[in-house]
């Protein structure tokens, strides 16, 4: 062994570039391992004479420290390698992505509008910020009508013409004034109404009413659509009674019970010991309606409802106050699994 051959040695580690991390290990292993180049460069120094030894015992740790500057350098390039990724490690295992769930009003609309589709009615959504005309005068609703307190609105600033929609009825109105017969929509959208929130009211709500208009269209058309409509949403055993009422758009007018989901008619709180729940407003579209929106009531006629979405969505989950709805709280959001 001499100089020359560990100067050799020197500049060859001095010249050792690794592209990858396999590569530095295996510089490594072949200078420092078990079976390495330095173990035997310090083997054979034992056989060399003792005025050499010094200085070639010098030399070999020169090159024990030339390999692991190198190995320092090598591993500073590699992590800054990795680092040219953005930091990002692209062998990490992916994170799982938490699905979010429909709300439960969404949930109940859409099994709505399925189940009336599928008898023709199409989907027409319109304004939540409304005209008087289209929230009430179209409806046969006048300035200063009495009617007009059943439904407590929200008026915009301070201008009495523009308000909050107290019902999807507006919507219905609009499609009247812009379509001409026949007619088959369902309206589904938010409403407002200046109540006091409560666990069984509050100012905000949903509803879907529909609207029919063509000739010859009876209450017997309004009947049946609307039993189709209960037994499919509520289940095959599901009873409906009408019971006559008053609005000021249909005439005649009526509102719908369904048996109660919960005790089966036999009485429970929710019923009020009574078996029946109601769900709806309903009636043949009074002609004056008609005739306000440019509709001939003389050949037309029609039928219109208005379903809640709360009070159904309340009785298929259980649940025992509307508050919940609008709390966004996501340990109640989360229990929802839509189809
Ligand atoms: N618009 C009525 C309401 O919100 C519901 C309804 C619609 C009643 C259609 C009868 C016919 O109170």
């Amino acid at each position: 062994m001499d100089k020359e051959k560990i100067g050799l040695i020197l500049s060859e580690i001095e010249k050792y570039d690794a592209g990858n991390p396999e590569s530095i290990e295996q510089f490594r292993v072949h200078y420092l391992g078990k079976k390495g180049i330095l173990k035997s460069l310090y083997a054979q120094l034992k056989n060399t004479s003792p005025e050499t030894k010094k200085e070639l015992g010098l030399l070999i740790n020169s090159v024990r420290a030339a390999v692991e500057t190198k190995l320092q350098s090598l591993n500073e390039k590699e992590s800054a390698g990795a680092e040219k990724t953005d930091g990002k490690d692209l062998t990490r295992p992916g994170e799982n992505l938490e699905m979010g769930t429909r709300h439960p009003i969404s949930i109940v609309k859409n099994e709505m509008i399925d189940i009336l589709k599928e008898v023709g009615f199409m989907v027409s959504e319109g304004p939540e910020i409304e005209t008087d005309w289209h929230n009430f005068t179209a409806l046969n609703i006048p300035k200063h009508h009495p009617a007009r307190d059943m439904q407590d609105t929200f008026f915009v600033q301070t201008n009495p013409d523009i308000l909050l929609r107290t019902h999807t009825s507006p919507q219905q109105i609009r499609v009247m004034e812009s379509t001409a017969p026949p007619i088959r929509i369902i309206c589904p959208g938010r409403v407002y109404r200046n109540e006091t929130i409560s666990a069984r009211s509050h100012c905000i709500f949903h509803q879907i009413e529909g609207l029919y208009i063509d000739k010859d269209v009876s209450f017997v058309d309004l009947k049946q659509t609307l039993y189709f409509f209960a037994t499919k949403m509520f289940g095959k055993k599901t009873k409906i009674r009408f019971r006559p009422s008053y609005f000021p758009f249909t005439e005649p007018s009526a509102e719908m019970d369904i048996s109660c989901l919960i005790c089966k008619g036999t009485g429970c709180p929710v019923c009020k010991n009574s078996g029946w729940v109601e769900i709806l407003g309903c009636g043949m579209v009074d002609p004056a309606v008609l005739d306000n929106c440019k509709i001939d009531s003389t050949q037309f006629t029609g039928f219109a409802f208005g379903l809640g979405i709360e009070r159904p969505a309340m009785l298929k989950y259980r649940i025992n106050d509307i508050r919940m709805f609008y709390e966004n709280d996501v340990r109640f959001l989360s229990q929802f699994v839509s189809a």
